[in-house]
């Protein structure tokens, strides 16, 4: 039977995107809880943007990157969320090889530079709260520009040669991917012939790509933490706190959905709980970090009523 298969090697030219099978009346509920989220989650973000550019207040690196990270979020929950909504209105479950690749590198590539951007982050507040005399010459607008374009070029290649790899592979069985995109996972169940090779360079790959991040940030605010323990006085400590308690919040829900995805399956390699559970890191995770940032931080809060109140100057808020 493997033999007759793998003989017979017509290249399949398109996967189905299998989504969420779930009853037809259903699809309208996920499409419209969909489309809002999407809605919520590109506005927050490209207000956040908008506000960071225009509020000369907020020209410092922090905020530079911050609104990095959220025009990266806009992007990221636009390779997604838009081909689901497509696929709920219409029914037509089908992807060409190219867009399910496409799909996968552009994904990869964002979420790889978002590891690296919330690092950069990190290092500007370890700068900020544990050398503050030098802060204004160590991390000057040349560096922090520096510092995100070194994250969005690594976040390019790291992933590149993965995806490249996977794509290289014979698909000539079956075209299902039982997931709502195209997912790394789930579409190496598909080729017609021995995945165990990319799989191992695929988890090789992902881990250092996530670890080696997630243990400079975690050192950064280790540091940053006991730094502003060591602050004596009670407001200092709350004004160093409070800039940095929204990068806390962010960097958890981030690595906390990544630990959940490649922890807790290991002993129930169930796809379905893998479908569900990746829905916390692309949907949502995106839409609360504008929440996050502009709830938790007095001065986007500040420069937001500044600039309802030149729109609208009869606006009290
Ligand atoms: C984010 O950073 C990259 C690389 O430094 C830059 O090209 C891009 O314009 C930045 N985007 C925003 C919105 O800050």
């Amino acid at each position: 039977m493997a033999g007759l298969e793998k003989g017979n090697h017509t290249r399949i030219t398109e996967f189905l995107l299998v989504g969420f099978e779930t009853l037809p009346e259903l699809q309208i509920t996920l499409f419209v809880v969909f489309f809002i989220i999407y809605l919520a989650t590109v506005a927050g973000n490209l207000l956040l943007v908008l506000t960071v550019w225009t509020d000369h207040h907020l020209h410092t690196p922090m905020y530079f990157f911050l609104s990095n990270l959220s025009f990266l979020e806009t992007g990221y929950v636009s390779t997604i969320i838009p081909r689901l909504l497509a696929s709920l209105a219409t029914g037509d479950k089908t992807i060409s090889l190219l867009g399910c690749f496409l799909q996968l590198f552009v994904f990869s590539f964002l979420g790889a530079t978002e590891c690296f951007l919330l690092t950069g982050m990190s290092y500007d507040r370890y700068l900020a709260i544990c050398d503050p005399l030098h802060y204004a010459s160590n991390m000057s607008p040349r560096f922090s520009f520096l510092l995100a374009f070194a994250s969005w070029a690594l976040g390019f290649v790291a992933p590149s040669f993965t995806v490249i790899m996977a794509s290289l592979l014979p698909f000539c069985g079956p075209s299902e991917i039982n997931h709502f995109f195209c997912d790394l996972t789930a579409l190496l169940k598909l080729p017609c012939t021995n995945t165990s090779l990319i799989e191992t360079t695929a988890l090789i790959s992902a881990f250092t790509i996530s670890m080696v991040p997630f243990v400079l940030t975690i050192t950064s605010y280790v540091y940053v933490i006991l730094t502003i323990l060591r602050i004596p006085s009670t407001t200092g400590r709350k004004k160093a706190f409070s800039t940095c308690s929204a990068h806390l919040i962010v960097v958890s829900m981030f690595y906390g959905a990544l630990i959940i995805m490649y922890v807790v399956p290991s002993g129930n390699q169930s796809l379905d709980f893998n479908k569900v559970f990746s829905l916390l890191y692309t949907v949502v995770t995106p839409m609360f970090n504008p929440i996050v940032y502009s709830l938790r931080n007095q001065e986007v809060k500040d420069a937001l009523r500044r600039a309802i109140g030149k729109m609208w100057p009869s606006t009290k808020m």
